[in-house]
């Protein structure tokens, strides 16, 4: 048999080269070439490249093809079969993304946990911790957890030789970057040797019917480390995200074969593991504060409602540019709320810090989230207090560059989650429904939650 031979692909332009170079010459780019393994192409045949070598196969119409119903891997944790869209396909290849310490191993750990539980053959491989490591975890855990067989290996071979021996229905491989493909020189991690393991576990696992949980870590920059490689490779991308200091955690579908990518699900981590929160909504508005600088926003995971506490502070600054912070939204949308807010409503806080937080250390990553960060940078920056009465105001709506307030998805399930709480009316875009203090601008949207503005602008 011939041996692999090696090649070195650009992991920002794809180019491929015989050897390794600093620069790609395929885009200039520095440092992105990474070493892959190739099966050796078969010796050309004489007769030209356009030959017909194999048999042809019959293409079948779609109505005819059998498609058999196949019944998912339940893992008992409400939340995360939700968003795998009914639970574990068997044979899929998920891939779980999050930052280090967000509870990636406490999620597949309980996982494997409910399904060794309910008498599923299951593996848990470790390329990152000793197995006394993952017992101490498992030990803190609900469940079946420590009956789940663990492996703590980082050899690539080892491990698909352990998998197709023990042949489990589920397994877990945490994380896809600590394994190492021996005949490949990169160093674990490299995006040549993560490729080559992920594609090598993959098709060992599509052979044998095995559900596997990659994990995966993912970078500040929030891309999964090396991985964008991987994302065509696997049938699902779920991303576990949340600050680590914080106690809530969201897992989202950021691509899902055998489901929509539009779900959500939200867990507290605790003493005993991960704890699905059903009413996340009742705690983040029992925890929204009364002051100038907060408002609540109606917004959308998947396809639920989530009411979610937005925090401003605007304070004068030495520097120069002021800072400007945001946690849980977008730096790029901070950027264009505070441009148009000082240009189209007379909310300029050009020479102050901004500092923008979503509670609870939640992430919502769509445009309905504009108006609250409006309305509370707002607020924080008159320091007036968002809406009248006892309760705190909710709000939704995205922002366009020339002031006006614009629909977004969903409005009656944001309004009826709103009125749920009391909070009534929202304020929503023009054709929001019932429930809602309609505002066609920016501007408009501000006289709603703040009252009148003071006469001159404030920057
Ligand atoms: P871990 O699952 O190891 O994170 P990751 O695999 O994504 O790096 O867990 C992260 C943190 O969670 C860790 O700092 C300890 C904490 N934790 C709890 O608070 N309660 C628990 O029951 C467990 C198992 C962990
Ligand atoms: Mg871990």
């Amino acid at each position: 048999m011939p041996r692999p031979t090696t090649v070195f692909t650009c992991a920002s332009c794809g180019h491929e080269e015989p050897k390794w170079h600093g620069r790609c010459p395929g885009c200039g780019e520095w440092n992105t070439l990474a070493e892959e393994a190739r099966a050796p192409a078969a010796p050309a045949r004489r007769g030209g490249g356009t030959a017909v070598r194999a048999a042809s196969a019959r293409p079948v119409r779609l109505a005819d093809v059998q498609a058999v119903k196949i019944a998912r891997l339940q893992t008992a944790i409400g939340e995360l079969d939700r968003v795998l869209g009914g639970g574990l396909v068997p044979g899929s290849l998920v891939l779980l993304g999050g930052s280090p310490g967000i509870g990636k191993s406490t999620l597949t750990s309980m996982a494997l946990g409910n399904l060794a539980g309910a008498g599923r053959r299951t593996l848990y491989i470790s390329g990152e911790e000793s197995a006394a490591q993952i017992k101490l975890r498992a030990e803190r855990l609900p469940g079946a957890a420590l009956e789940v067989p663990v492996l703590a290996e980082t050899d690539l071979d080892t491990v698909l030789a352990t998998l197709d021996a023990e042949r489990p229905e589920v397994c877990v491989v945490d994380s896809v970057q600590t394994l190492h493909a021996g005949d490949l020189t990169g160093a674990a991690g490299s995006v040549g040797q993560v490729r080559e393991v992920a594609d090598r576990i993959t098709r060992l696992a599509k052979a044998r019917d095995i559900a596997v949980l990659l994990v995966g870590h993912v970078t500040k920059e929030g891309a999964l480390a090396g991985p964008r490689v991987l994302e065509h490779l696997v049938d699902c991308v779920l991303q576990f995200e949340g600050e680590r200091e914080r106690t809530y955690r969201t897992l989202r579908a950021l691509k899902n074969r055998f489901g929509s990518t539009s779900e959500a699900g939200v867990f507290e981590m605790r003493q005993g593991g991960l704890v699905e929160v059903q009413d996340a909504s009742a705690r983040f508005v029992g925890e929204a504060t009364r002051a100038p600088g907060s408002v609540v926003l109606a917004a959308m995971e998947g396809s639920r409602p989530l009411l979610v506490e937005v925090q401003a502070l605007v304070s004068p600054s030495e520097l120069v540019p002021p800072r400007r912070v945001a946690n849980g939204i977008d730096r790029n949308r901070l950027a264009l709320v505070l441009a148009v807010l000082g240009r189209h409503a007379g909310v300029g806080v050009g020479s102050a810090d901004v500092f923008v937080n979503v509670a609870g250390g939640v992430r919502v990553d769509e445009p309905g989230a504009d108006l609250a960060v409006a309305l509370a940078v707002a607020s924080a920056a008159r320091g007036v207090v968002a809406g009248s009465g006892e309760r705190p105001i909710a709000c939704f709506g995205e922002i366009g560059l020339t002031g006006e307030l614009r629909t977004v998805a969903h409005p009656e399930r944001r309004l009826a989650e709103a009125a749920k709480f009391g909070l009534t009316p929202t304020v929503a875009p023009t054709g929001a429904g019932r429930g809602a203090a309609e505002a066609g601008t920016l501007r408009a949207a501000l006289r709603a939650a703040l009252g009148a503005a003071p006469a001159a602008r404030a920057a």
